[in-house]
């Protein structure tokens, strides 16, 4: 190549050097992307890290008090997956300049800014004393279709190992999301039409609906412009919605949905 191609070749770069298509950026790519891009990355995979863990330990107590051996078998399974989409998302992190301690402090809000408590209510009270084994399968129901839709936004962002762990996280989540819906139609046709069903089914709805967090912001916009979050928070929230709503009319149940207060932070009227 001669030096005047290559000399042009330097200035387009310098012109457009990324435009964060879908899985266009690469570690190598990492020392020249934006400060910003790398910071907003960093929180992201932090929040994910963190959350994926919380689903592991939060429940594990669960395998010894699964109803029965066959339950007990496919929820040590669902245990096992989680840890493991946490340890891919550590393990990117790790290559990225940043320890699993300094991440977790970002996902508290230690470092960084702060997240609304309200997102994270419901990975955190999986392990509240009060719940018994119908909570935790909701848990799955709700909070892992919540999943399905980030994890699905981000199997589309610019970073392409993020993306492609993504992409093994979401075939996943699909199946916590069946088995939690299975463990329900078992609970409703065992339970019939109950008001705790109600209830709980309420309340787990609105940490679902929570988990997406506030409302979006300008920080939103910038997001999909580097093409970490090509959906926003209510886009995602709409869609989770949408589906929630389809399978309670199927089941012909829109009345275990029920609200009390229809924006963020959501609540059933119901928590105790
Ligand atoms: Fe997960
Ligand atoms: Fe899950």
């Amino acid at each position: 190549m001669s030096s005047t191609v290559t000399a042009i070749a330097i200035a387009d770069a310098h012109a457009a050097p990324f435009d964060y298509a879908p899985g266009s950026i690469d570690f190598p790519d990492l020392p020249n992307v934006p400060e910003e891009y790398r910071h907003e990355l960093i929180r992201l995979m932090a929040i994910q890290a963190y959350s994926e863990e919380k689903a592991a330990t939060e429940g594990i107590e669960w395998i010894a008090n699964a109803p029965d051996y066959k339950r007990r078998r496919v929820f040590a399974k669902i245990i096992a997956e989680e840890a493991r989409h946490s340890y891919l998302i550590y393990n990117l992190l790790e290559r990225m300049g940043v320890a699993e301690k300094q991440a977790i402090a970002i996902a508290e809000g230690r470092a960084h800014r702060p997240m609304h408590d309200a997102s994270l209510e419901g990975p955190l009270s999986v392990g509240d004393e009060s719940n018994e084994w119908i909570d935790i399968m909701l848990n799955h129901m709700f909070l892992d279709r919540a999943g399905k839709f980030m994890v699905g936004n981000f199997c589309e962002a610019s970073f392409k190992p993020w993306a492609e762990a993504n992409q093994t996280i979401l075939r996943e989540e699909r199946g916590h999301i069946g088995f939690g819906f299975a463990e329900l139609r078992t609970y409703l046709a065992e339970k019939g039409e109950t008001n705790e069903a109600r209830i709980k089914i309420s309340n787990w709805y609105a940490k679902g609906l929570n988990f997406f967090g506030p409302p979006s912001t300008s920080r939103g916009a910038r997001l999909s412009a580097y093409g970490l979050k090509r959906k926003d928070n209510e886009t995602l929230r709409n869609e989770f919605r949408a589906e929630v709503e389809d399978v309670f009319n199927e089941l012909g149940r829109q009345d275990l949905i029920e609200l009390e207060k229809n924006d963020f932070p959501y609540r059933s009227g119901n928590e105790g």
